[in-house]
Formats: C-alpha cells, sequence, structure tokens
C-alpha cells in the first residue's frame, strides 16, 4: 500500500487558511485532512461546505473530509460539490451507513468509514468490500493535539490482516496523535494513511515533518 500523509487542518491558523493549505502542498503533503464537527456527535464546531469551496481554488492535494457529525447522509452531497475527493464519516452517526456509502459513492466520490477508539471491528467489517479506506481512530474525535492511545493497536492490526486474508486493497487511516514516537507503531500495525495535525503545523519545518513521518512509516508498514 501506499504511504500518504495527510496534515489536518485543525492545527492550521484558521485566519490564513489559503496559505495555510498551499504550505502543505509545498511540504510535499499528500493529501489535505479537512476536519467537520457539529457540536452534537462531538463537543466541538469547526467548519462546514463553503469554506471547503473556498480551499478548493487554492489548493490541488486530495481533500480527505472526516465528517465528525451525527447526520452525514444531510451533507454529503455538499461536500462532494465543494470538491472532496474522499468523505469519511463515522460508524456511529444517526444514519444507515450503506446508505451514506452509496450516496458518496453516487456523487463519484470515495467512501471511508471511521470507528471511535471504543468502537469495535465489527462495526467496519461488513462494509469493507465497498470501502476506498477505513479510518481507526487514535485518540476521541473532537480535538487536535491529544495522546495517541496504543490500545487501538490490537484493533487497527485486526482490520489489515482481514483485508490481507481476503485481498482487499484497503486504505487504513489513523488519526490523533501521529507524530514521530506514534507513526512507526501505526504503520507496523497496519496503517498506511496518516493524519497529523500539530506534527506537520506545529512544526517550523513542516516539510522535514512530512518526510520524516513517510520515512518512518514506510521503514516500518506491514
Ligand atoms: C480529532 C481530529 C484530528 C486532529 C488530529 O478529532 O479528527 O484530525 O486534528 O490532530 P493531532 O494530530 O494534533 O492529534
Ligand atoms: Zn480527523
Amino acid at each position: 500500500m501506499k504511504i500518504l500523509i495527510s496534515p489536518s487542518i485543525l492545527a492550521s491558523d484558521f485566519s490564513r487558511l489559503g496559505e495555510e493549505s498551499q504550505r502543505m502542498q509545498s511540504a510535499g503533503a499528500d493529501w489535505l485532512h479537512i476536519d467537520v464537527m457539529d457540536g452534537h456527535f462531538v463537543p466541538n464546531i469547526t467548519l462546514g461546505a463553503p469554506i471547503v469551496k473556498s480551499l478548493r481554488k487554492r489548493c490541488d492535494l486530495v481533500f480527505d473530509v472526516h465528517l465528525m457529525i451525527s447526520e452525514p447522509l444531510k451533507y454529503v452531497g455538499d461536500f462532494v460539490a465543494a470538491g472532496a475527493d474522499i468523505i469519511t464519516f463515522h460508524a456511529e452517526c444517526d444514519n444507515d451507513i450503506d446508505e451514506v456509502i452509496d450516496k458518496i459513492h453516487s456523487l463519484g466520490c470515495k467512501a471511508g468509514l471511521a470507528v471511535k477508539p471504543g468502537t469495535d471491528a465489527s462495526a467496519v467489517l461488513p462494509y469493507l468490500k465497498k470501502l476506498e479506506m477505513v479510518l481507526v481512530m487514535t485518540v476521541e474525535p473532537g480535538f487536535g493535539g491529544q495522546s495517541f492511545m496504543h490500545e487501538t493497536m490490537p484493533k487497527l492490526k485486526q482490520i489489515r490482516d482481514i483485508c490481507k486474508a481476503e485481498n482487499l486493497d484497503v486504505n487504513l487511516q489513523v488519526d490523533g496523535g501521529i507524530a514521530e514516537k506514534t507513526v512507526s507503531v501505526a504503520a507496523e500495525n497496519g496503517a498506511n494513511v496518516f493524519v497529523a495535525g500539530s506534527a506537520v503545523f506545529g512544526s517550523d519545518d513542516p516539510k522535514a515533518a512530512v518526510s520524516m513521518l513517510r520515512d518512518l512509516a514506510e521503514k516500518n508498514f506491514c
């Protein structure tokens, strides 16, 4: 699987989102992770489709939209129209999972399904064959800058092992607390897409931070 680095704009300067997204492009990031929170599914509110639409004009990176919202079915159309390339929503949301995946695909977009740290792998397994990505949250969703939860690693490995056994080419993403000290263990357990907020945006040299994460992930991925 290709190793992909997806800096999270949650850690950026929100007054300069255009420049911040371009800064990630220059730093050699593969994707741009856009955290959407509704103040209901998680206790925080971030941004909506109009901002994604504005950013689309300023940045060529793959837009990796992470919906931490209760009703993704209502909003996926807006995010696809705004320029999302892949939309990940949560297995713990209020909508029918098959229906949301089918809607995203019908709009010509890729679909990912996320699980919170406390949610079992069984919540995503029935959908593996129709997903482009599974996101194993390595922190509780809602805020940037939290500590990586090592206890999520067995679940990540379980999902990667099933993908291997069934010959499924599904991207496995990790999100939360990914940095120099944690990227390797996540790669060892099967992650190939790495969201990093603080570790990249907070670095004096984002280019060096992206290549350090990429090198460690490539060395340790299995
Ligand atoms: C948390 C978000 C993450 C967050 C990661 O709810 O989904 O994408 O921005 O931030 P860091 O890398 O700082 O933990
Ligand atoms: Zn996220």
